[in-house]
């Protein structure tokens, strides 16, 4: 074998292990087949009052004050979802985002060790001039790595 061919063949079959090796891994993390569609747009619940066994998991599920003062703290608990998430290595919420209206208020990232449950208590407060109509409201984001982006919200006022 010259040079040449020892390389060509060293190279392709490195290349060719090393995809093999990454599809293996990727199988034994990923090992449930996903829906796709979840992927291509901000998922909700379709029907309040009716929600399906997916959205009970992963639709952020708010606890917050119904009225609130501006400038005053207040405490918003968020959870995936209403039925907690499992969290394992396999299948896992990556993070809970909170805004208040259009703006970000906080993010908590997950590691997929189940050692922390998807349920997050954030302290916030309204400032006066984000609630010119007296009522703001609450936004709230999860990622699953299975599932896609989930979304959820809540109106609250603000005095
Ligand atoms: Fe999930």
């Amino acid at each position: 074998m010259n040079r040449r061919t020892f390389l060509t063949t060293t190279l392709v079959g490195s290349v060719a292990a090393g995809i093999s090796t990454a599809a293996l891994a990727a199988e034994r993390y990923f090992p449930v087949n996903v829906d796709e569609k979840l992927f291509e747009t901000i998922n909700r619940v379709k029907v309040p009052g009716k929600k399906t066994p997916l959205e009970m998991s992963h639709a952020p599920f708010i606890t917050a004050p119904k009225a609130v003062k501006a400038g005053e703290q207040f405490t918003v608990e968020v959870s995936v979802g209403e039925h907690i998430h499992p969290m394992g290595p396999a299948h896992w919420i990556e993070y809970i985002e909170l805004a208040i209206g259009n703006e970000p208020a906080g993010r908590v990232d997950f590691q997929p060790r189940g050692v922390m449950k998807p349920k997050v208590t954030f302290t916030i407060a309204v400032p006066k001039d984000m609630d010119p109509n007296g009522v703001v409201t609450l936004v709230a984001f999860q990622r699953c790595n299975l599932h896609g982006l989930w979304e959820s919200t809540i109106d609250i006022v603000v005095g």
